[in-house]
């Protein structure tokens, strides 16, 4: 089974109109002609529109780092799957421990998100993973039991194989301490037999599980070079090109 990897930037709250757009210009001219992976950019929701009009008809697609999961009406402050398709969104970010744990969201509302999301046809990418503290006290695997279980209840066998799974242990976020290769594989391994026993083998063997936290251009070939990695969602080294391009070549 040869998954096709995902490398998507996550550039979370950071970078201004002109920076994001020169970002995409840089990333864009770069990544030309490269096609053995699939590559997208996680914007501020602000700059995804401007973001996607530059890398219109590119290699790159372009994702949002959240949405919300009613189609309409009175939800200040928050935009629907409808309105991240309409601006050229492909990718959504849903449930990254900074909104679990900063902003108090749920496995439940990583759920109806998803299912939003699968019923737009955006491609969800789904992040799951413990904290220090929960992998210290041996309990990784049950945590994220509970968040794969939560985040993708009632989604059919052919939906998930649409979706993306990012394990993003905690601790390795922005941290600059990476999981080792084989940390990353143990629980990526762990993650394919609960897609298993949840659906079944073929599917588990279908959905593209990437790695997050402190990915950077030194440490990608190894973490990639994994066989149940199947790609990176980047945070600080995707807001820079060379970077960026120096973890897509390592694939
Ligand atoms: P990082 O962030 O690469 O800066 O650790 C990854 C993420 O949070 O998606």
């Amino acid at each position: 089974m040869t998954r096709r990897l995902l490398i998507a930037g996550n550039w979370k709250m950071n970078l201004s109109l002109t920076a994001s757009i020169e970002l995409a210009e840089g990333l864009k001219k770069v990544a030309a002609g490269i096609n053995n992976l699939d590559i997208a950019v996680c914007p501020p929701s602000i700059y995804v529109q401007p973001v996607a009009a530059v890398l219109k008809g590119s290699n790159i697609g372009v994702g949002a780092q959240n949405v919300y999961f009613e189609q309409e009406g009175a939800f200040t402050g928050e935009i629907s799957v409808g309105m991240l398709k309409d601006v050229g969104c492909q990718y959504v970010i849903l449930g990254h421990s900074e909104r679990r744990h900063i902003l108090g969201e749920s496995s439940e509302l990583v759920n109806l998100k998803t299912h939003a999301a699968l019923a737009a046809g955006l491609i969800p990418i789904v992040c799951v993973g413990e904290l220090l503290k929960e992998r210290e006290t041996g309990t990784t695997e049950q945590v994220i039991q509970r968040q794969i279980d939560g985040s993708f209840s009632g989604v059919s066998a052919e939906d998930i194989r649409k979706c993306v799974i990012a394990y993003e242990p905690v601790w390795a976020i922005g941290t600059g301490k990476v999981a080792t290769p084989d940390q990353a594989e143990d629980v990526h391994v762990a993650i394919r037999k609960m897609i298993e026993k949840n659906y079944n083998k073929e599917v588990a063997e279908i959905v593209r599980i990437q790695y997050g936290g402190s990915v950077n251009d030194k440490n990608a070939k190894e973490i990639l070079a994994k066989p149940n990695v199947d790609g990176a969602l980047v945070g600080g080294a995707s807001l820079k090109v060379d970077p960026f391009l120096g973890i897509i070549k390592s694939v």
